[in-house]
C-alpha cells in the first residue's frame, strides 16, 4: 500500500531526505518546508561544511526540520529513518569518481549496498512511501561513438540531432568507473524493486547541478568549486583540454522537478529520466571560467593536467521524456543560474571559509 501517490504534498506530511545536509537536500527540504511538509533529514554528516546547512534549515524552520545522524550502511538506523514518512529522496552517497577509484569498497558499500537497505526498509513499511532515487550520468559511459568537432573553446557533436536534442534514455547503459558502477546497481535495484515488488520509485539520472549551498570541491560540484577558487584567488587544475560540455542545471529548477516527480510517481513508477539544464543550458569549462572572469573583472588562472578515467568530453541530457510525462522545463540561463550562486557564496561567506588548495573536475 501507498499513501498519497500521484497528489500533490499534503501539509504536514512528513518526508524523509537521505543525505539531507547536502547540496540538494538543503534546496528540497528548504522549498517543501516553505510548502508546509516536515522533513526529516538523515546523514552521517561526512562531507565537510554540510552542518552550515542544518544550521540554516533550523534558522529558516525551526522544529520542523529533524535530523537523524546516521549511516546509509546501518539497516537499523535507515530502518528508522523510513518509519513513519510518506515520501522519501535518496541523496545520500559517495558522490566523485575520484572517490571511488581510490576506495572502491566505500564506494559500493554507500551507494549500491546503502540504497538496497533503503528499498528493503521501505519494503518492509506497511504504507509504503514513494522514492525518488538520483543516479548520473556515468551510466551512459565515456560516449566515444558520439562523434565531435571543436567549436571556438568547446567541443560540439558532429550530428546535428545530438546537438539539437543531447543524449536520452534510450542511449544504451555502459557503468563506467566505481562510481558509474554503484549508482549504475543502485538504480537497477530501485528500478526493479519497482517493477518486482511493486514499489512506487522513480529514477533521475542527472547532469551537473549547482546553485546555493554547494560546497563544491575538486572531486565533486565543479561550477561552486570554480567560483570559490575565483573568488579566492586559488589554484584550478582543468583535466583535460578544457573544451568539455555540460549541461548545467540550477538547483530550483532540479527541485521543481523532484516536486513534479513524487506527485507523478503513479504515471512514472518503473521509469527512468535524463535530467539537467538540456541543450538550452550547456557550457564548456573555458566558457565558465570566460563568464567567471567577466562577473569578477578577471579571468581566473589555471593550469591543464592530463584526462582522468570516465572524463567524458561532452554531456548533454535529452530531457524530453520527463518534460512530457510532467510538463516541466528548465527556467533559469546559465548566466543567470551563476550570478545566483556567486551572490550566495558572497552574502554566505562561504567562499572566504572554504579551503584553496586544489584544483577542479567535471562530472
Ligand atoms: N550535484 C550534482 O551535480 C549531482 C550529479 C549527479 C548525481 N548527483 C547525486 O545527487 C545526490 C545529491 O548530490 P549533492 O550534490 O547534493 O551531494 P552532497 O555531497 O552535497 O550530499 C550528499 C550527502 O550525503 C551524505 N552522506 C555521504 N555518505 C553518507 C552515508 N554513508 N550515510 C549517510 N549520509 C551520507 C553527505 O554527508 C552529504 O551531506 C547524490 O546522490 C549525488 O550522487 C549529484
Amino acid at each position: 500500500m501507498t499513501a498519497d501517490r500521484g497528489q500533490r504534498f499534503a501539509s504536514g506530511e512528513l518526508v524523509l531526505i537521505t543525505g539531507g545536509a547536502g547540496f540538494v537536500a538543503t534546496n528540497l527540504a528548504d522549498r517543501l518546508l516553505r510548502d508546509g511538509a516536515r522533513v526529516r533529514l538523515f546523514d552521517n554528516l561526512s562531507r565537510a561544511g554540510v552542518e552550515q546547512n542544518v544550521t540554516w534549515l533550523r534558522a529558516q524552520h525551526g522544529e520542523a526540520v529533524e535530523l537523524l545522524v546516521g549511516d546509509i550502511r546501518d539497516t537499523a538506523a535507515v530502518a528508522a529513518a523510513v518509519a513513519g514518512v510518506q515520501r522519501v529522496f535518496h541523496f545520500a552517497a559517495q558522490v566523485a569518481v575520484t572517490t571511488s577509484l581510490t576506495d572502491p569498497f566505500l564506494d559500493f558499500e554507500v551507494n549500491a549496498r546503502g540504497t538496497l537497505n533503503l528499498l528493503e526498509a521501505i519494503r518492509a513499511c506497511h504504507e509504503r512511501p514513494s522514492l525518488l532515487f538520483t543516479s548520473t550520468n556515468k551510466v551512459y559511459g565515456h560516449l566515444d561513438d558520439v562523434p565531435l568537432r571543436q567549436r571556438n573553446r568547446r567541443y560540439e557533436p558532429a550530428e546535428t540531432a545530438v546537438a539539437r536534442l543531447g543524449i536520452s534514455e534510450t542511449r544504451p547503459l555502459d557503468f563506467h568507473s566505481p562510481y558509474g558502477c554503484s549508482k549504475g546497481a543502485a538504480e537497477q535495484y530501485v528500478l526493479d524493486y519497482a517493477r518486482t515488488f511493486g514499489l512506487p520509485a522513480t529514477v533521475f539520472r542527472m547532469s551537473c547541478i549547482y546553485g546555493p549551498h554547494q560546497f563544491g570541491t575538486e572531486d565533486q560540484g565543479w561550477v561552486a568549486h570554480f567560483l570559490i577558487q575565483a573568488l579566492n584567488r586559488g589554484p584550478l587544475t582543468l583535466y583535460g583540454d578544457g573544451l568539455q560540455v555540460r549541461d548545467i542545471l540550477f538547483v530550483e529548477d532540479l527541485v521543481e522537478a523532484m516536486r513534479l516527480a513524487h506527485a507523478c510517481i503513479d504515471r512514472i513508477g518503473g521509469e527512468a529520466f535524463n535530467l539537467g539544464g538540456g541543450p538550452g543550458n550547456t557550457v564548456s569549462l573555458l566558457e565558465l571560467l570566460d563568464l567567471v572572469g567577466d562577473l569578477l573583472g578577471e579571468r581566473p588562472a589555471f593550469t591543464i593536467e592530463p584526462w582522468r578515467p570516465a572524463d567524458q568530453r561532452y554531456y548533454v541530457s535529452d530531457t524530453r521524456k520527463f518534460e512530457a510525462a510532467t510538463g516541466w522545463r528548465p527556467r533559469t540561463p546559465v548566466d543567470a543560474g551563476v550570478r545566483r550562486l556567486l551572490a550566495w557564496l558572497e552574502e554566505s561567506g562561504t567562499a572566504a571559509h572554504r579551503e584553496v588548495t586544489s584544483g577542479q573536475v567535471a562530472s
